[in-house]
């Protein structure tokens, strides 16, 4: 891996990015599949990560959460000028990753306030428990209740909130909406825009690419493991070709 970089990478404005990913190269066993992803996000904003199945988003999620797969063989990750790709997962989870996997991971036999405080049960902590529950009526509701009894838009809901429970700098959502009711959907993504006022950092993958073009400022397409479009969210609304060409939308 080269590690000859000292600072994190600048991005077009001069400035040190709050994040940024250069050169990313990773591997599941021998398939090669990020393939030299470089992205950088301001300090508030929200990335939607978009590209069709099997394009790399989650392979791209991971690497940066540095969970064991696939393994990162070369570039650098930049947190808040942290250096992520020396770190493993759990140290990048203390420097303030938070990965929300497509899967929750709701802890089965905890209520919902039992998987809360777990999440808080080693510095650095985010949220207090009552300001989630200010932001998560739904949670607050429940929170006597088992999390794995709970709808897939409620485990949903629990599975961000406990990522807000630690210090989160970085929020990785791996495909918040995937067989959710469209009335959670908005329920969600309001949730998200608040959080977003907060100032939190947020990284989006969604196969609603519209939901998630709506709520992010800005949109990267990856294709093959590689970045093929890096703008803003409203080019890839207005671009029809672009989303029939990387989206099929
Ligand atoms: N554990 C693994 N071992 C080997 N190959 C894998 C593994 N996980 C994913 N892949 C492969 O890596 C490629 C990218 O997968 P990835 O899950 O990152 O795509 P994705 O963009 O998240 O797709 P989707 O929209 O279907 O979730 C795919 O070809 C997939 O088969
Ligand atoms: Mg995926």
């Amino acid at each position: 891996m080269s590690m000859t970089r000292v600072e994190p990478v600048t991005n077009k404005g001069g400035a040190p990015a709050f994040f940024s990913a250069w050169d990313l190269h990773a591997y599941y066993g021998e398939s090669y599949i990020v393939q030299g992803v470089s992205f950088d996000i301001r300090e508030g904003e929200i990335m939607a990560l978009l590209g069709r199945n099997g394009a790399g988003k989650t392979s791209t999620l991971r690497a940066i959460a540095r969970t064991a797969d696939p393994v990162l063989t070369h570039g650098e990750i930049w947190l808040d000028h942290k250096p992520l790709h020396s770190m493993k997962s759990f140290e990048a989870a203390r420097n303030g990753v938070g990965l929300v996997p497509e899967d929750r991971r709701i802890i089965p036999g905890l209520t919902v306030e039992e998987n809360l405080q777990l999440a808080q049960i080693s510095a650095p902590v985010g949220w207090t428990i009552e300001r989630i529950y200010d932001h998560f009526p739904r949670l607050a509701e429940r929170r006597n209740q088992e999390g794995i009894t709970m709808s897939g838009g409620e485990q949903q809901m629990l599975a961000v909130a406990r990522a807000l429970a630690r210090d989160v700098k970085l929020l990785l959502l791996d495909e918040p909406y995937e067989g959710l009711a469209p009335v959670i959907v908005h329920e969600i993504e309001s949730i998200l825009r608040e959080i977003k006022s907060h100032g939190l950092t947020t990284i989006i993958v969604e196969q609603n690419a519209i939901a998630a073009l709506n709520l992010a400022d800005r949109a990267i397409i990856l294709d093959m493991g590689q970045v093929v479009f890096d703008g803003t969210a409203q080019e890839v609304l207005d671009d029809a070709g672009l989303r029939q060409e990387y989206l099929a939308i």
